[in-house]
Order: structure tokens, then C-alpha cells, then sequence
């Protein structure tokens, strides 16, 4: 398979893109979904509603299994992945790098199995789509299940096998359960935080994959390819999201940022352990694509008042 794009310094886009919050017509937003629109089918293929996946998601996906890698090592303490995958229970200081990394891993993909739950129910089939936000929004939940899978992958090359994703706490439950049925004035702002905060979250993962797996270049390796995946889908979501919004949308997002982020932090604790939290917030308000690969912008979609 490909060797893994670098995300990191070398390969970074060139400055030839406006921050994600640059204003916009309602006309530029109409010829952006559309865009958007015709990037999405050539990208994602054919959707299987019943198995809420993509055709060419899937047909990714059967690479990577029939070409599995596995680490050279498990985990020096597998227990403590499933002691503390759910609920980080025992001191982090007494647990490894590489444990705190996979659960981290997997409670960012239970929360975004969680959130996106709700939310199919909510948004019409494809073939039964009222207008093209509709079709959009279809594709990009069906994308979201696919990176779930990609994030099961990865916990299984480092022989965690057995990874399921049980619901979360009722509250939470009732929230991602709710938050879908908001007007799409009031929806937009959190979801394309969300997004924002996903992306950042992506590329300090890679960089601590490339740090905390050095000894392990195969399984390192494959878990940058699977990351690569999500972040070519996620780089198009953020442009996307942002599409839905007009000014006050995007002055009322900018708001968002530091909460929705501290939030998640609380959430999963790992993310405070492993990561620079002052680093995510501040590269979302500044978010101009300048920090992503050009190879991995290259093949994702960006809205058009965002190029120079
Ligand atoms: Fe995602
Ligand atoms: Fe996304």
C-alpha cells in the first residue's frame, strides 16, 4: 500500500489559502454546495443506506484487512487498555505512552459513534433527499461510520481485538439525541466546531503516532495511512460545514471554540496528558489550511472564497 503522506512540516500546504472564516455571499454558498456536492459522490462512491457505508470506503477499508499489519509488540499491559478505554480509572502517570494513546483513540471514535447516531435518523436517505444540503449532510454521516471503522483498525493493529462501542452516559445521550432536531441556524455553529476541533485533534495525533510508535515503524506506519484516510474526508467537512453558515453563524462559532473544546478535553482526559489543548484552540481560530498536507488537501475539497 502507499507509504503514509506526511502531515508534518515538510509537506505543508502553501500559503495560498484565506482563514475558514473569510465572509461569503449566499450565492458563493449555493455554488459551494454544489461543488461540494459533485467532489462528494466522485469521492465516496455509491452509498449503501442499509449498511450506512460508501463504496469506495469500503472498497479502502478490504485493502487494509486483507493487507492487515500488526504491531511487532502488543501493548505492554493489555488489561489496562480495557480497564481504561470507557473510563480512564488508574493515575496516567502509571500508565505507558502507547496505552494512553489507544485509549484516546477509542474514546474519540466511541463519541463520534455517538454523536452521529442520532443524527442518520434524523436526515432523510439519499433517494428521499428534499434539496441537496440534504444529500450532503447523508454522505457525510456515512462518512463519519466509516471513519469509525478506520479508528477499529487501528486498535486492532495493535491487537486490540476486541473493541466494541457502548453508549454514553444518559445525559450525553439525550444531548446527541436532541442537538440533530435544532433549527439549522442553531445546529451549524457547534457542528462545524466539531469539525474544527476533529481536524486539530487529527494532526497532533499523527505527530504523537509518529513520536510514541517510533519502535514500531509497520504498525506506526499503518496507523498514519488510516488516520490519512479520515483527515482527507475530515478536511472536506470542515469547508463544508462552514458552508452552511452566514455571519452571524460564523461570529457565533468563533465563540464556541474555546468551550467545545474544554469540553471534550473533560471528556477525555487523554487528550489534556498527550496533547497541547492550548495549541488545538488556538490553530482553530486561525484554521487557514496552511497547517494540513498539500497531499492530503489535494485530495479533499475546499470552498472556494477559502483559495486565493
Ligand atoms: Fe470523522
Ligand atoms: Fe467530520
Amino acid at each position: 500500500m502507499a507509504t503514509p503522506a506526511n502531515t508534518l512540516d515538510q509537506s505543508k500546504s502553501s500559503p495560498s489559502f484565506r482563514s475558514i472564516f473569510t465572509p461569503c455571499t449566499a450565492e458563493q454558498r449555493q455554488q459551494n454546495f454544489e461543488s461540494y456536492w459533485e467532489f462528494s459522490q466522485q469521492h465516496a462512491g455509491k452509498i449503501y443506506e442499509e449498511d450506512r457505508d460508501l463504496e469506495n470506503k469500503r472498497n479502502k477499508r478490504e485493502q487494509f484487512v486483507t493487507n492487515q499489519v500488526r504491531s511487532r509488540n502488543p501493548l505492554p499491559d493489555l488489561d489496562a487498555f480495557y480497564r481504561n478505554n470507557v473510563e480512564l480509572v488508574d493515575n496516567p502517570e502509571t500508565l505507558d505512552q502507547k496505552t494512553l494513546l489507544m485509549t484516546c483513540i477509542y474514546k474519540f471514535a466511541r463519541h463520534e459513534l455517538n454523536g452521529i447516531k442520532g443524527a442518520w435518523d434524523t436526515v432523510p436517505a439519499v433517494d428521499k433527499a428534499r434539496d441537496i444540503k440534504d444529500k450532503i449532510s447523508r454522505v457525510h454521516l456515512a462518512e463519519e461510520f466509516c471513519h469509525v471503522r478506520l479508528f477499529t483498525e487501528m486498535l486492532h493493529t495493535f491487537h486490540l481485538q476486541d473493541i466494541e462501542f457502548p453508549s454514553l452516559g444518559p445525559i450525553e445521550t439525550k444531548v446527541y439525541e436532541i442537538f440533530p432536531h435544532f433549527p439549522e441556524a442553531l445546529m451549524s455553529p457547534p457542528a462545524f466546531v466539531t469539525e474544527l476541533m476533529g481536524m486539530n485533534f487529527y494532526i497532533q495525533l499523527d505527530e504523537k503516532i509518529c513520536e510514541i510508535l517510533d519502535d514500531e515503524p509497520e504498525a506506526r506506519d499503518r496507523l498514519r495511512e488510516l488516520l490519512h484516510e479520515i483527515m482527507v474526508d475530515e478536511c472536506a467537512h470542515i469547508g463544508q460545514r462552514r458552508n452552511f453558515m452566514g455571519p452571524i453563524g460564523i461570529w457565533f462559532s468563533k465563540v464556541m471554540i474555546k468551550p467545545i473544546f474544554k469540553m471534550f478535553t473533560r471528556d477525555i482526559p487523554e487528550i489534556a496528558i498527550l496533547f497541547d489543548v492550548d495549541r488545538l484552540i488556538g490553530d482553530a481560530h486561525n484554521f487557514n489550511y496552511s497547517t494540513i498536507s498539500q497531499r492530503i488537501i489535494d485530495r479533499s475539497w475546499v470552498p472556494s472564497y477559502c483559495k486565493v
